[in-house]
């Protein structure tokens, strides 16, 4: 068994912002199969600590990055979940990355980094009677990592650094160095200094043993000044190091309730009902995203005429930057095929998964992206834009992908409303041509979606680092 320990800031059930956390949560158990014993270690937010009320102390830190600290430990299925409780740091309400301002806490390179502290001395000194050979970091707040291990001598534990979000990078003040206890040497264009700041996630990047991303696709866009944020020559230097693996979906959370197209018509009559929309001719659509630049859901208001003038309706589910908000608001209010519900609800995305006939995900970049996955799943057709992990998990309806009775969903290059706007032209077409659209709902739901492949990806690549067999 490969021990490795994955340093998350959220993990599925017990706290999700986005993606990050379905995937922390569901790896672990799908690792179990392939010969690695994944454990994790999470932040002691409230709502982690009060689901798991029996995790007792195994380790404690008298000071840690300003108040005393303990690990706990809990579980996460049928895995060992760490708990990192410090109540001077994650003991607070609200957003576990946001203060009530909507900025940034003012002190999450401590909140983080003490996590990162924390991985490491498990790291070096073991917990529990365990050691893990491997650390799996998510993001910038697990980057830190590898720099503490390093301080602490533990160069035989590896790293591998994933990169879910390069938008978020943990920049601090190039003064809270000593603070946050990083060596002086590091501080230069070839270690965790950026444009004279502390970057956690190039920490990550620099010093990680491999680099991995969730989809090939975006591993390779990551290299180009488009899609790398600033750290793309960093990227392009190490990109023998780099992999792109895909996420993977639970399988058994989004069971869809029916089992071909017949089954899902009620669940679209149910869906209408209930958002006020009266039967139409056209597909019904949803979106279901954090409401940010990212997911380019401007372009879908740009392009919304062209969905309603093929009969179609939208759905949206979101919350997030305060204008897009505000812009659904007005078009449910003015259009009448558009229904809109602003926050965060995870039964709700069920049924609106299982009631419309297409999801969509105008992504300006994507990772991976799961919604097309769990798009693919409900036979609801994604009609995604042509990047990252949108274009490796998405078999467009193509004249060659028609021809050949395999197109799972509809692409469109390049990401603008104008493009968007043909492929819902294009959607409404083959939206009444039931035997076409049959048959991509049939190859839509046969399409594999789980962590199987994937789950195997990181096994052989634990292994390979940790020169196994
Ligand atoms: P990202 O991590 O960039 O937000 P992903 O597609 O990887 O994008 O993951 C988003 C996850 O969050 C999905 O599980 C999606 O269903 C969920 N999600 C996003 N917004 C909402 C919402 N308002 N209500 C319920 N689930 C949501
Ligand atoms: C990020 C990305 C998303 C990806 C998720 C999980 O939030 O935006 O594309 O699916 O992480 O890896």
């Amino acid at each position: 068994m490969t021990r490795v320990l994955s340093v998350t800031s959220e993990c599925v059930p017990l706290v999700k912002t986005g993606g990050l956390a379905d995937v922390a949560g569901a790896l672990p158990g799908a690792l179990a199969a392939h010969g690695v014993d994944m454990r994790t270690i999470l932040p002691g937010y409230p709502k982690v600590l009060s689901a798991q009320p029996e995790a007792k102390p195994v380790h404690r830190f008298d000071d840690l990055f300003g108040g005393p600290a303990a690990v706990l430990r809990g579980t996460l299925g049928d895995t060992v979940l760490y708990i990192l409780d410090a109540p001077h740091l994650y003991n607070r309400s609200g957003s576990i990355y946001l203060g009530p301002d909507g900025q940034d806490w003012p002190d999450n390179p401590f909140r983080f980094a003490a996590l990162c502290m924390a991985a490491a001395v498990i790291a070096t000194d073991g917990i529990d009677g365990w050691a893990p050979q491997v650390l799996h970091l998510h993001d910038w707040q697990a980057g830190l990592t590898p720099v503490y291990l390093q301080q602490r001598g533990a160069t035989h534990v590896k790293t591998l650094a994933t990169v879910h979000n390069i938008a978020f990078q943990g920049l601090a003040p190039a003064h809270l160095r000593g603070a946050l206890a990083l060596p002086e040497a590091g501080f230069t264009r070839d270690g965790y200094e950026y444009w004279g700041k502390i970057s956690a996630l190039k920490a990550g990047l620099v010093y990680a043993t491999r680099l991995s991303t969730v989809s090939p696709t975006y591993a390779e866009e990551l290299m180009t000044p488009e899609f790398g944020m600033g750290l793309e020559g960093l990227l392009r230097q190490r990109a023998a190091d780099l992999t792109g693996i895909l996420n993977g979906i639970d399988e058994a959370v989004w069971q869809p309730p029916y089992s071909d197209l017949t089954g899902k018509a009620e669940h679209k009559r149910a869906l209408q009902q209930e958002f006020g929309l009266d039967p139409a001719e056209g597909p019904l659509c949803v979106v279901i995203a954090r409401l940010t630049g990212q997911k380019g859901l401007d372009l879908l208001l740009e392009a919304l005429p062209a969905l309603l003038a093929q009969g179609g309706q939208m759905i949206v589910l979101g919350s997030g930057e305060p204008e897009l908000e505000a812009a659904f608001r007005q078009a449910a209010k003015t259009q009448p095929g558009v229904a809109v519900y602003i926050g965060y609800d995870e039964a709700l995305s069920r049924r609106m998964m299982a009631g419309a006939d297409a999801t969509l995900v105008p992504s300006r970049f994507e990772p991976c992206g799961l919604t097309q996955l769990y798009g693919l799943r409900f036979g609801t057709i994604p009609v995604v834009s042509l990047t990252g992990g949108l274009a490796d998990t998405i078999i467009n309806a193509s004249a060659a992908g028609l021809a050949a009775g395999v197109a799972t969903g509809l692409q469109f290059h390049p990401v603008t409303g104008l493009a968007l706007a043909n492929a819902f032209t294009r959607l409404g077409a083959l939206y009444r041509q039931r035997d076409v659209w049959a048959q991509m709902v049939r190859n839509a739901m046969a399409h594999p979606v789980g962590w199987d492949s994937s789950a195997r990806a990181y096994a052989d690549l634990f292994a390979e680092m940790t020169g196994a067999e």
